[in-house]
């Protein structure tokens, strides 16, 4: 099925810049900026909160089951309450970090979380940005980015923001799951942004969205 509204996906790695871009993106078109691996994160937040074990998919599927899950807006950007929490402080705990490639690879999880994410494109022009949303949450959008960068400027940007995140590790895992695994859709177009600003290619994003007749 076709979605409402007009859908713009950035794919990529883990620390490939994707996020600033997207968020940029969004700003500069007025468009919705949805972040889904906050949301992977927010759930798997969840599930180690309640001491669910983040190998144990049966538990995990459970768990997610019975969570409210409630997507809002804010500024613009998605925002998920669990339970009537707001985990956005700890989507970047180590924990999560450590934790999140394997409950995102949960078919329960993906099957929960991409309705809700589908459900953002009947009310909103959305940036979405993630690993499968080119590929699979929106395959038939005619607007699709994959934004790469090599392994060593991808370290020094997670080192530069401070964190402890084993993004080759997360990388691995999430290109070799079973369930919408990271792929670059046939129809991305790919950007190497590792040597280039976030405006130079948010820049590129906007010239091709034009070449490709997006009306903005
Ligand atoms: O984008 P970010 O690095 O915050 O994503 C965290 C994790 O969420 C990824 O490593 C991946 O396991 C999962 N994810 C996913 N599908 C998406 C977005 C994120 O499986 N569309």
């Amino acid at each position: 099925m076709k979605e409402a509204h007009r859908v713009i996906a950035i794919d990529g790695p883990a620390a490939s810049g994707k996020s600033s871009v997207a968020r940029e993106l969004a700003q500069r078109l007025g468009f919705l900026y949805v972040n889904s691996g906050a949301m992977y994160r927010a759930i798997t937040w969840h599930v180690l909160q309640h001491g669910v074990d983040p190998d144990d998919g049966a538990r995990i599927a459970q768990t997610v089951e019975s969570a409210r899950i409630t997507c809002c807006l804010e500024n613009n950007q998605s925002r998920i309450l669990i339970d009537d929490v707001d985990p956005t402080d700890h989507l970047r705990d180590d924990r999560v970090n450590e934790g999140v490639s394997r409950v995102s690879s949960v078919p329960r999880v993906r099957e929960i979380l991409v309705a809700k994410m589908r459900s953002y494109a009947r009310h909103h022009d959305l940036v979405m940005e993630g690993r499968d949303i080119g590929s699979f949450v929106f395959p038939d959008t005619a607007y699709k980015f994959y934004i790469d960068a090599s392994p060593e400027v991808r370290l020094h940007r997670r080192a530069a923001q401070g964190q402890r995140d084993e993004i080759a590790a997360r990388d691995r895992a999430d290109s070799s799951r079973r369930a919408s695994p990271l792929v670059i859709a046939e129809d991305a177009h790919v950007i190497d942004s590792s040597n280039f600003t976030i405006e130079s290619v948010v820049g590129e994003i906007i010239g091709r969205l034009k070449m490709k007749g997006l009306a903005i």
